[in-house]
């Protein structure tokens, strides 16, 4: 079953992200924005992803955030070796390895895995979603003021201004907000209930593919922020339980999301 050889792949990667977290051996390779960097683990975990997943799926395009095209293909690997990279960096312990398959343009797999509190987050099409080997389903609140909510920080600063004034109108409606740094892992406890939705754009397909399977499997909604469907690449996402979802995007349409 491919569920278990990307689970195999993503618990190897993730040995290569706990031996060195917090080592001299994490260097910096690339900075690619104010906050965007690469290293030597995202590089050597992205080399041994690919070593071990890519043979499997011979017809699948692989999407990978250190290198190689962004293009739309029937069959598509979509990994980020190491999501979190500045938190990794700093040596806060919010990070994870993602891998989505999608086939004929729909979600078939995906697993995340934070190598760290080696929690593991898995999902099949039609089959469920898991973490370390339990079924997961998002949670039942049914109104924003009983939720606790995520979002993250744009690369691209310019984009600032609509951050702050979407964060104003739901962090006056929810309980509070957190910005962790890991879209992944933002996503999966979306998923497993820790948290009751997400939002986010400026995000690229590996940020987000492995999740989305697994959200959609433990049966939150997962559209674009203006409530379409949502697309593996669209560099957007929100997630939530589902019953909070009009909500949610009542919210962002206030704070001035609009298409664009
Ligand atoms: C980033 C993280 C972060 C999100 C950024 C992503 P990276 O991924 O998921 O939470 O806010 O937009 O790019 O660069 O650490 O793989
Ligand atoms: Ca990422
Ligand atoms: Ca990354």
């Amino acid at each position: 079953m491919c569920t278990e050889l990307l689970v195999n792949a993503a618990l190897e990667a993730g040995k290569i992200i706990r031996e060195r977290f917090r080592t001299e051996g994490v260097e910096i390779r690339d900075r690619r924005a104010a906050a965007d960097f690469v290293t030597n683990v995202d590089l050597m975990v992205q080399e041994k992803l690919c070593e071990m997943i890519a043979p499997a799926f011979p017809r699948a395009a692989v999407i990978a955030e250190e290198g190689g095209e962004i293009e739309s293909a029937p069959q598509m690997i979509i990994l980020d070796p190491l999501d979190g990279t500045l938190n990794y960096i700093h040596g806060y312990e919010r990070v994870a390895v993602s891998v989505g398959y999608w086939k004929d343009g729909k979600p078939a797999a995906g697993v995340v895995y934070d190598p760290l509190a080696e929690d593991l987050f898995q999902a099949a099409c039609g089959r469920g979603a898991f973490r370390n080997g339990r079924p997961i389903r998002a949670s039942g609140y049914q109104t924003l003021g009983d939720c606790v909510l995520a979002t993250g920080w744009p690369y691209d600063r310019g984009e600032y201004d609509r951050v702050f004034r979407i964060l104003d109108g739901v962090a006056r409606t929810c309980q509070e907000v957190r910005i962790s740094g890991s879209a992944a892992l933002n996503i999966c406890y979306v998923a497993c209930g820790s948290l009751d939705g997400y939002w986010e754009w400026d995000l690229n397909p590996w940020d987000m593919a492995g999740g989305a399977v697994i959200a959609l499997e433990a049966g939150c909604a997962v559209t674009s922020l203006a409530g379409g469907p949502f697309q593996a690449l669209g560099g957007e996402i929100l997630v939530s339980n589902g019953h909070v979802h009009e909500e949610m995007l009542h919210t962002l349409r206030e704070g001035g999301w609009s298409i664009g």
